[in-house]
């Protein structure tokens, strides 16, 4: 592609035109100002203005102010945006509570700006460009004339990739304060035809299960209230049309750079028309904007594919990687760990955990995790969080005796932390109590014993600096795992007037942006990996701080393969790590081979939370075989291009594979749950191929051309056992 302009505007037919190679993005100005939506897509060449929207007469539905032109409402328009009280009677995406307690606005177009790059947003984290010819950002902004307002809608196109970034900024050049009661960062109405909604519900241990859903008539909300992105609830959501599969069809990919409450709200209107919106929930919302001030909402990434659901996520998957993560370890081997979380909770002391270390060492482990429990006097989970001193009673000769111990063999040190985080029972509460979430004159609500730190308040992320700064300069730390094990309750900041209220989830937010920002620019060689009870807190966002996140605390092969498929489909495997643990699994009881549970925990960042210590020399050897394993195809699998094949939630098997850029080496990794009597002859077609190249099967030997094995494929093997694992490793010849 040339370097040519990404974004037009077409004074005729007074439209945006944001375009690449691969997609089209056209919002325009209707009558009165109005910022309308024509058309989102494959690429066209230009928009020739036939999509303005028809002029009929809607009953009910409003019309322009001091308009009697009855055809034209913006009830039934398809908009880029919309706000309370402007006569469509639709979700809107802005509410404003205005000083004299009203809620309407109507925001007009005023001028535009085109300029080369992405800007950052303050204070929140966004997809950035490393060079400003990569990509192009139009600002339109839109006026409510009787509050002073400005809306400023920033849009970015990607010159390579078919992503167009959306995010809303209010700038308040009136004289009186407003609140916001609501703002998406993205609004868009779609136009009539068969959609399907995709969004990733789940819990804790079954976290980002695909659900989809066709679109019907009424609104249908996706969200999270916990003050967290959540398990319950990913703010990830796909919008498909219905015979979109893996392989082919329209998906829009919507993913919201946020790691607080979210709301993706679906609809269709009785014109048929779709109206999706995602953005901060405004549950528990309220933020003032005094006279001169301004409020920024997060960034949500839209990617759109014509080649289904895996188009769409390998557009997602290389943004994020590419140009989200910022971290040194962005594109570098991530190490193989073991933690001791699974082997020995908090029993532990230094003494327990050296045989460990030793027998990883000569597995061939490159990492050793320190998990909870090290810390204040921290036996259980009653109590410490909040004190991050080395416990002396488990580590005698003091925390750095122990990382050296580990370095000297040559293997990295990381260590968990729960900064968030505060036990009744712990010096820093009895110092501040004041520093907890708390309402007044309440009791507070308990989750695994533990409360949450108000981090939205300056001094207590000082605070939690300071002790983790004191750690990390006196110890010699290469990871940093950083958990998060409740939901956010009793909410109520005492640094906040009573008005204020409505601003303190996204104040804690933005908090521990300024907190994260803090510790990774100040250690930036250290490695750091997000967890939250599991996956409750994968999201866009946090790749921003953290590249990598622990999928789920249920590691169970076959639970464990549905999390990462679901989890695949808005994230790269380079961004969540997993793990072989014991079996009988501790979450769900199952039996599976130690091949099975290699092979799942292979397919992302792979690690160990077995105690090596308690293992036969067979299956010591076993385990070093799957890290030998894992260092020979590592760079495949954390940066190769990743496409699901099967979906292990829909039968009795699973798959998917991973496929060099250049197109000379694939792996696949196929599952079966059940074994069968009289199995069928099953074949597994592979894609991304190159189909002139000749592929190698590196264990049998045996030739295929890389047509063959995407169109015929490959018979499967029938394996006598119950939840069997393959993996298949080609390379071009
Ligand atoms: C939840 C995490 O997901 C686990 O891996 C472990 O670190 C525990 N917290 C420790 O409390």
């Amino acid at each position: 592609m040339t370097q040519g302009s990404l974004i037009s505007f077409d004074a005729e037919t007074q439209s945006f035109h944001l375009h690449n190679d691969e997609i089209s993005y056209v919002p325009g100005i209707e009558d009165g100002g109005v910022l309308a939506h024509l058309y989102f897509g494959r690429r066209i060449k230009k928009y020739h203005g036939q999509l303005k929207s028809p002029r009929i007469d809607r009953g009910f539905s409003g019309n322009l102010p001091g308009s009697f032109d009855r055809t034209f409402s913006l009830d039934a328009i398809l908009r880029e945006y919309s706000y309370e009280g402007d006569g469509d009677f639709r979700s809107p995406a802005l509410v404003i509570r205005q000083a004299d307690g009203s809620r309407s606005t109507f925001f007009k177009f005023q001028d535009y700006s085109i300029s080369d790059g992405k800007p950052g947003l303050t204070g929140l984290p966004a997809t950035y460009v490393l060079d400003n010819s990569e990509a192009q950002t139009l600002t339109i902004n839109l006026v409510d004339d009787v509050s002073d307002l400005t809306l400023a809608m920033n849009y970015t196109i990607y010159r390579n990739r078919p992503v167009v970034t959306r995010s809303v900024k209010i700038i308040n050049y009136g004289q009186q304060t407003v609140n916001i009661e609501k703002i998406a960062s993205m609004m868009i109405d779609l136009p009539a035809g068969e959609k399907d909604v995709i969004s990733l519900p789940g819990g804790h241990l079954n976290e980002r299960n695909i659900n989809r859903e066709p679109i019907t008539f009424g609104t249908k909300t996706f969200q999270s209230r916990r003050g967290t992105t959540s398990h319950h609830m990913n703010n990830f959501i796909a919008i498909t049309n219905r015979d979109t599969d893996e392989f082919q069809g329209e998906a829009l990919g919507l993913s919201l750079a946020y790691s607080g409450n979210h709301k993706e709200e679906v609809s269709k209107d009785p014109y048929g028309s779709y109206r999706i919106s995602v953005g901060i929930n405004d549950d528990q919302f309220d933020w003032e904007i005094a006279s001169q001030d301004s409020f920024q909402a997060p960034e949500v990434i839209m990617t759109y594919s014509h080649a289904g659901l895996n188009g769409m996520s390998h557009a997602l998957h290389d943004l994020l990687q590419q140009r989200m993560v910022r971290s040194k370890y962005k594109n570098s081997p991530r190490p193989i760990l073991v933690n001791n979380w699974e082997a020995t909770f908090m029993d532990f002391d230094e003494a327990r955990l050296l045989p460990i270390v030793d027998e990883a060492k000569a597995l061939g482990i490159e990492m050793f995790v320190l998990d909870d429990g090290w810390f204040g006097h921290r036996d259980d989970d009653m109590t410490s969080l909040g004190d991050w001193q080395v416990l002396d009673k488990k580590f005698p000769q003091g925390l750095q005796h122990f990382a050296d111990y580990i370095h000297e063999r040559d293997l990295k040190f990381g260590i968990w932390l729960e900064p968030e985080m505060i036990s009744i029972d712990s010096k820093l509460y009895q110092n501040h109590p004041e520093y907890m979430l708390r309402v007044p004159n309440r009791i507070a609500i308990p989750s695994r014993n533990q409360y949450v730190l108000d981090i939205g308040r300056p001094e207590v992320r000082e605070n939690i600096h300071g002790q983790i700064k004191a750690l990390l300069d006196t110890t010699d730390i290469d990871y940093v795992k950083w958990d998060m094990n409740r939901s956010l309750a009793d909410i109520y900041a005492n640094d906040l007037s009573d008005e204020r209220q409505g601003e303190v989830m996204h104040r804690y937010v933005l908090g521990l942006y300024q907190l994260l920002e803090d510790l990774t620019t100040e250690y930036p060689d250290i490695l750091w990996e997000g967890c939250s009870g599991g996956g409750g807190r994968i999201d866009a966002g946090f790749m921003y701080y953290m590249p990598q996140s622990w999928a789920s605390d249920n590691a169970d092969a076959v639970a464990r393969m549905k999390i990462q498929y679901g989890t695949s489909l808005g994230y790269p495997t380079s961004s969540f790590t997993s793990h072989v643990s014991e079996t009988p699994n501790q979450q769900t009881g199952r039996d599976t081979s130690l091949q099975t549970r290699g092979a799942v925990a292979m397919s992302s960042v792979f690690g160990n939370e077995l105690d090596l210590t308690q293992m036969t020399p067979v299956e010591k050897q076993a385990v070093k075989a799957q890290v030998d394993q894992y260092k020979d195809i590592r760079q495949l699998v954390q940066y190769g291009r990743y496409s699901r094949l099967i979906d292990p939630n829909k039968g009795n098997r699973g798959a998917w594979m991973f496929v060099s850029d250049d197109k000379n080496e694939a792996l696949v990794f196929s599952f079966k749950l059940l074994s069968d009597g009289q199995p069928e002859n099953e074949i597994l077609k592979l894609v991304d191929l190159d189909p002139n190249k000749t592929y190698e099967n590196v264990v049998s030997g045996d030739e295929f051309g890389g047509d063959e094995l995407m169109n015929a494929g490959i018979y499967e093997p029938n394996v006598f056992e119950d939840f069997s694992a393959i993996i298949y490793h080609f390379k071009a010849k």
